[in-house]
């Protein structure tokens, strides 16, 4: 081949690449309102270290605030980060934080947390090309910090109602677990009376499932408090700060056999 044909072939790669990225076979990320990145998560409440991390190594596929650059706009890589932003703000869109329910804000901050703790976030592919986001142990621990909170009040007699836990159930913990499927957590129906961490198949932290642990009344109660504190590197990373919302989580983790 001369030059010329050369030129011309790369000329009409290069013209094809552009036509067909304007098809978007995952959807259009292009299409909802793009917002400037120093506007995300502005008033936030959380602790300014953690929207650090969150702004300059996760915005790019869970915002509204994408830096799209040059090859992100020729198929077929258009494509693939196309897919990556599609569903990672289906996931988790930081652009509308603000707007989420609080029950919502802490399941999310417990799946940031974990995703951060395991390095799983941000995916491999996007490191190949940004290396330079790559998760820290100081940005593990600034992200760390928004499940921070444990138990704001312990001890006393609390009654649990199980029909109130059913709902609490729902907001906070279906995030991750279901009643008879495993998810990100394992299916809780007849977890009460259960051993920790025996559901076959499910992959545990090898802390919890060689805890020797049995669920009853006083280690859930531990457990939903601080489960990091009662099994040292335990997988779960979310807690309940209430006493009366965990004596009712309880009641009704009791009720589901
Ligand atoms: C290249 C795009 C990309 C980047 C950058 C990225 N994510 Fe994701 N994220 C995704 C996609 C896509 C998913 C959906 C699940 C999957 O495909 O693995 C996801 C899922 C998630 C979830 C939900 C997990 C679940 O099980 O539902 C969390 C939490 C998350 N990401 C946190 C983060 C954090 C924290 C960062 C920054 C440290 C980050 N992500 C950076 C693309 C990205
Ligand atoms: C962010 C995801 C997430 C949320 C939210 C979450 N869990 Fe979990 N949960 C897990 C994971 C992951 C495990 C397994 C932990 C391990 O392997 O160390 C787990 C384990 C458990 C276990 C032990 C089960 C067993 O088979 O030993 C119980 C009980 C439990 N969770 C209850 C709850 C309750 C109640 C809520 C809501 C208040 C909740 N979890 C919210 C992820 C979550």
């Amino acid at each position: 081949m001369n030059r010329t044909k050369i030129l011309s072939v790369v000329a009409i790669l290069f013209a094809t690449s552009l036509g067909v990225s304007y098809i978007h076979p995952f959807g259009n990320p292009h299409a909802v309102t793009q917002q400037p990145r120093e506007a995300l998560l502005q008033d936030a409440a959380m602790p300014d270290a953690a929207k650090r991390v969150l702004i300059n190594k996760c915005a790019d596929c869970h915002s509204q605030a994408t830096h799209w650059p040059v090859y992100s706009h020729l198929a077929p890589m258009s494509w693939l980060v196309e897919r990556d932003i599609v569903v990672g703000r289906q996931h988790l869109n930081l652009t509308h934080w603000k707007e989420l329910p609080s029950d919502k804000q802490e399941v999310l901050s417990a799946e940031i947390v974990q995703q951060a703790k395991k390095r799983s976030m941000p995916l491999p592919q996007y490191l190949l090309l940004h290396w330079d986001a790559r998760l820290s142990e100081s940005d593990v621990a600034a992200l760390s910090s928004l499940t921070a909170g444990g138990a704001t009040d312990v001890g006393g007699t609390h009654t649990g109602d199980a029909a109130q836990g059913k709902s609490l159930f729902e907001r906070r913990c279906t995030g991750c677990h279901a009643l008879d499927s495993d998810r990100e957590g394992p299916h809780l129906r007849g977890a009460f009376g259960r051993k920790a961490g025996s559901v076959p198949g499910f992959s545990y932290s090898p802390a919890l499932k060689n805890s020797g642990v049995n669920w009853n009344e006083a280690t859930l109660e531990r457990w939903l408090q601080d489960s990091d504190a009662m099994v040292p590197n335990s997988a779960m990373g979310f807690s309940v700060p209430k006493a009366q919302n965990r004596a009712d989580l309880i009641a009704f983790l009791k009720s589901v056999k």
